[in-house]
């Protein structure tokens, strides 16, 4: 791990960085995706209708894109987590005592810093345990904290929590919870939704916690403004995917060919993302030797973001073992953050 001197000489000798911050690469830097990335895009790319996987939204302009994306009017999620969080963080930290918290895809790590204070306010220790595909924002958002409290330890998991979640370690602390919030889930169609929550009931032990925070369904109008907003950034966020397989894959294609088209779908209850190809025309991905031809029309699924039911959700986790002892939603009822315990099947 670098560290530049300017961050290091903020912290006194005793409690330096390079003591408190861990940074653990799963993934070569050039492969941020997985040793198999591309295999994924040929699939999707060759089928029909064609699709691409959300993860590759996240280069890094995408990243930054993202997080513009969060601060939108029309794109409620992230300022309605966030309000949740603030009303109940302490709770949180008063259920659970001291422990390690994990927050899978922690990107600036925001929100936790809510959570941080409210651990802090009660004088919990607390390891933090951030993991995120990228190790440049790891370390960033990593050494920000760091200085703004100053007895955190951090460890970082740089690679995908697939990845991450089957290196953890056994805690030191009383407890863990594991974060998974802003939605993500939601990113996750239910067959992949089935299989997270075995992999997070595989990564907890019985009686340690579980931190989900869900989109909840509402009016149509409200939720194709958040995917469709007035400066065009979603828009430009989509149209980002093409521009990092260009890079990634020596790829040509033309983003001026394709439009964003996202809408809800009612009957699945989830946003569809799409990009539409204005014209007939073929595009290349070089190193994966694969040419791509797309009629007029023809659409890229890249995203599709569930909205949920806070009833039905709660029944799933529970029948995983994962059960909410808490739900907390705002006054809308937009959103949903649920605290389960996993708790063994037997005595579910
Ligand atoms: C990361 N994820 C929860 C976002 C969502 O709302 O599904 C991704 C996103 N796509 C377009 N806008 C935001």
């Amino acid at each position: 791990m670098t560290l530049s001197h300017g961050a290091s000489n903020k912290i006194s000798s005793q409690n330096t960085v390079e003591t408190r911050l861990k940074i653990k690469r799963l993934l070569e830097p050039t492969l941020i995706v997985s040793p198999s990335a591309g295999n994924d895009v040929v699939k999707g790319l060759t089928q029909t209708p064609k699709s691409l996987p959300p993860r590759y939204f996240y280069d890094d302009f995408g990243s930054e894109l993202f997080e513009q994306i969060c601060a939108l009017s029309e794109y409620y999620l992230t300022r309605t987590e966030t309000a949740i969080l603030q009303q109940y963080a302490s709770e949180i930290a008063q259920i659970t005592g001291s422990c390690e918290l994990v927050e899978l895809g922690s990107g600036s790590s925001t929100k936790t810093r809510i959570l941080l204070d409210a651990y802090h306010q009660f004088g919990y220790s607390l390891r933090y345990l951030p993991i995120d595909v990228s190790a440049g924002m790891l370390e960033s958002s990593a050494l920000a904290l760091l200085e703004d409290y100053p007895t955190l330890q951090v460890q970082a998991l740089a690679g995908t929590y697939e990845m991450a979640l089957t290196q953890l370690e056994p805690t030191q602390l009383p407890t863990r919870m594991i974060c998974f919030i802003g939605s993500s889930l939601g990113n996750l169609n239910s067959q992949e939704c089935d299989v997270f929550f075995s992999q997070m009931t595989d990564a907890l032990e019985v009686g340690e916690y579980f931190l989900l925070g869900v989109d909840l369904q509402k009016p149509k109008h409200l939720l194709e403004a958040a995917y469709n907003d007035s400066q065009g950034v979603t828009a430009a966020f989509n149209l980002n995917m093409l521009q990092h397989l260009n890079w990634r894959f020596e790829g040509n294609f033309d983003t001026t060919q394709f439009e964003h088209w996202a809408f809800y779908n009612e009957t699945e209850n989830q946003i569809e993302m799409h990009l539409k190809s204005v014209r007939s025309h073929t595009f290349q991905l070089r190193s994966l030797n694969l040419n791509v031809h797309f009629e007029a029309g023809e659409t890229i699924l890249t995203e599709i973001s569930r909205k949920f039911d806070v009833n039905s959700i709660q029944h799933e986790l529970k029948a995983k073992g994962l059960v909410p002892q808490r739900v907390w939603t705002d006054s809308n009822q937009w959103f949903a953050l649920l605290l389960c315990q996993l708790q063994s099947l037997t005595a579910v």
